[in-house]
């Protein structure tokens, strides 16, 4: 479970990313964060993978108090966490199979359990037959793929998405809300930051945080 205590971020003096936010995300929700560009929807990412602290308040995921976390065990934390950013962050010079080794390597799994795992999520991405290219021989769509491919990779417990249908057209932003929600049957908790609220329609069991000017307005 995930708990925001009064959580503030303030960037740069008297400018609230977030103000007082108190709110709850249950393991295997599926949760659309939404508002408008400036709400703080990525700054609410931002503090789960614990990329930015609270100015004020807690932010609590599964027990662990993460201004009280370790710093030798951020990366076992993060382990837990799949992150597509809204960028994508992949390797260009490497390609589509070399990016999701990457992450699988970087959190050690034993080599030998890459290649199936490897299939697997590319399969279930649809990028079949894509593995040996490298990210700029791929439309938009297929790389937003990849990124969802390797963030899954390593089963996280929970899966963090920024706009991930920012630079979509509406049929693959279907497909990838649908793969969301097959990962999400399957125990995944879901967190999406989204400023198109028409995403919400997709899902029928969802949770929602209505941001504005960095305050929660609703939440159901
Ligand atoms: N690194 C930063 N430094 C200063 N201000 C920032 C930074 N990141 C975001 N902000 C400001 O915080 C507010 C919330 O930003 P953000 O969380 O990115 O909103 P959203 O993702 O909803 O568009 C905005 O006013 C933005 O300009
Ligand atoms: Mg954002």
């Amino acid at each position: 479970m995930i708990s925001f205590e009064n959580v503030s971020v303030v960037y740069e003096e008297d400018i609230f990313a977030l103000k007082n936010i108190n709110c709850h995300v249950n393991n295997g929700d599926f949760l659309f964060v939404l508002g408008p560009s400036g709400a703080g929807k990525t700054t609410f990412l931002r503090l789960i993978y614990k990329e930015i602290l609270p100015t004020a308040g807690k932010v609590i995921i599964n027990k662990h108090d993460l201004l009280k976390l370790p710093k030798g065990r951020l990366p076992y934390f993060r382990r837990k966490l799949g992150i597509v950013f809204q960028d994508f962050k992949l390797l260009y010079d490497r390609t589509v199979n070399e990016n999701i080794e990457f992450a699988m390597i970087s959190v050690d799994q034993k080599i030998s359990r890459i290649p199936k795992r490897r299939s697997e999520v590319l399969r279930l991405l649809k990028l079949n037959g894509k593995g040996h290219l490298y990210p700029h021989h791929l439309s938009g769509g297929e790389q937003q793929r990849v990124a969802i491919a390797r963030a899954i990779a390593n089963s996280p417990l929970i899966l963090i998405a920024d706009e991930p249908t920012g630079n979509l057209d509406d049929e693959i932003s279907v497909d990838i809300i649908n793969e969301f929600k097959q990962l999400n049957m399957i125990g995944m908790t879901v967190i999406i930051a989204t400023h198109d609220d028409r995403l919400t329609n997709l899902v029928s069991n969802h949770h929602r945080l209505f941001l504005k000017d960095g305050e929660l307005i609703n939440a159901t």
